[in-house]
């Protein structure tokens, strides 16, 4: 699955306001290792990725980015982008 889909089910909540369809920049993750065992990045996903903030080279909207299962992937999530009252539940 997809980066927020990882998260999310291993509890760890990712802003994705518009649930996941590539229409906001909420979900923005930066990849830290692993870059190669994600899918290509999208025309779409590039052009709602320039309105991050913080953008880095390595960013990538976690909705987005497929991982192909490799198990060396390593995405920092920016303090910004996580809802801390939903990680209370
Ligand atoms: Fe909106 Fe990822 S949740 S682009």
């Amino acid at each position: 699955g997809s980066i927020l889909d990882i998260a999310l089910a291993a509890g760890i909540e990712i802003d994705h306001a518009c649930g996941g369809v590539c229409a906001c920049s909420t979900c923005h993750a930066v990849v830290r290792e692993g870059e190669e065992t994600l899918s290509e990045m999208s025309d779409a996903e590039e052009d709602q990725l320039s309105f991050a903030p913080g953008l880095t080279p390595f960013s990538r909207l976690s909705c987005q980015s497929v991982a192909n299962g490799t198990p060396n992937l390593v995405v920092w999530i920016p303090d910004w982008n996580r809802n801390l009252a939903r990680e209370a539940h």
